[in-house]
Parts: C-alpha cells; sequence; structure tokens
C-alpha cells in the first residue's frame, strides 16, 4: 500500500516520538542529546516528516546570530534514508530561515556530501565563533572536534 510523507512543523503530541529519535542517534555519538524538557520549550523550531501518523524524520533550526541559523537535529528513521526525505526537511527549514530573512544558514556534520548535495559549501567552523559559545562550549568532544562546518547563503 503506498502511503504519503508529509512535512510539517512539529506539535508538542510529537515530542515523545522526537525524543526517541533523536536518542537513538545521540547514543550513537552523531547527534546531541535533547532532553524531552527541551524539546517541549524548543518545539516550535523543529519540523517534522510523518507517514500515516507515524515519526520518520526531524530537522530544527537554531538561531546564533542576527545574520546566522543552525540545522541542528536532522535524522530520518531507519528505512526511510536515501528517499529524498533528508532534503526536504532541509529545504523546509531553508524556507523557515528566508522567511526570517536570516542570510545564512549553517550545520556541523558528518554528512557532508548530502550537505553539499543540498548546494552547502564546507568552511572552517572557526569562522563561527556563535556557534563555539552556544554550545560547544558544552559538548565532550569541544577539544576534539571531527565534525565539519557546513554552509549556505540565502539570497
Ligand atoms: C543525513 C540524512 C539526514 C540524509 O537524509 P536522507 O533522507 O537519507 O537524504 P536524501 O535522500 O534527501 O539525500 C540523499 C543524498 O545525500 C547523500 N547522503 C545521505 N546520507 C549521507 C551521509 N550520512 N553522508 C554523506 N552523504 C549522505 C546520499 O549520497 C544521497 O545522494 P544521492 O541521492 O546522490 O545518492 C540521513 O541519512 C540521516 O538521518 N542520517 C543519520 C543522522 C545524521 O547523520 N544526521 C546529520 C546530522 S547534521
Amino acid at each position: 500500500m503506498n502511503t504519503t510523507i508529509t512535512c510539517r512543523k512539529a506539535l508538542p503530541t510529537d515530542v515523545e516520538a522526537l525524543y526517541e529519535l533523536i536518542q537513538a542517534y545521540a547514543l550513537q555519538g552523531i547527534m546531541l542529546p535533547r532532553s524531552r524538557e527541551a524539546l517541549l520549550r524548543h518545539i516550535d523550531s523543529f519540523v517534522v516528516a510523518e507517514e500515516a501518523g507515524r515519526l520518520i524524520g526531524c530537522g530544527s533550526l537554531f538561531r546564533l546570530g542576527a545574520d546566522l541559523v543552525e540545522i541542528r537535529s536532522l535524522g530520518m528513521a531507519d528505512g526511510y534514508k536515501g528517499k529524498g526525505l533528508g532534503t526536504m526537511i532541509v529545504n523546509a527549514l531553508i524556507e523557515e530561515a528566508r522567511a526570517l530573512q536570516v542570510p545564512k544558514i549553517m550545520a556541523l556534520t558528518y554528512a557532508v556530501d548530502f550537505f553539499v548535495k543540498n548546494g552547502f559549501s564546507v568552511v572552517e567552523k572557526e569562522i563561527f565563533p556563535e556557534k563555539v559559545w552556544t554550545d560547544c562550549v558544552h559538548c565532550s568532544k569541544q577539544h576534539a572536534c571531527d565534525e565539519i562546518a557546513v554552509v549556505k547563503l540565502l539570497s
């Protein structure tokens, strides 16, 4: 049976499914963990993909400064990778950034090719002091960060 996949803003009722999706990646060391409380507090920043009422992907937008937002917590559920959903969610987040009139969108990632395919460029992470002072100071990997910074200019 073919079912439709939709992309929408997250709702408070998505918190548990979001928590489980993000926590599974956090345990693998490829995402920062987010508590249920933090997810609820920032639920408006999340976009989710859904199929037949099941949450199958997510991503969020975090403002780092007046002219910069970051894509965070981007992940698809097992069995749903490579189907264009990551691209769909990134495009939705880019549209949100545009609506906020923010000119730059960045991410710290291991999935470099995915972002390059979506029009991002690899840059030195040191060009984002805003990122270092909000998140990295709390990260256990801060002195040995192996994630790659990518950025896209939105005109
Ligand atoms: C990375 C991720 C979000 C991409 O979403 P997706 O729905 O699988 O990606 P799409 O189908 O939209 O795009 C697929 C393209 O991106 C590339 N890609 C997908 N995952 C990738 C990865 N981990 N590393 C490098 N490139 C990747 C593929 O090569 C593919 O290119 P192709 O279409 O030419 O074959 C998803 O694979 C995922 O959840 N990965 C685990 C969590 C993660 O690494 N999140 C990123 C944190 S910033």
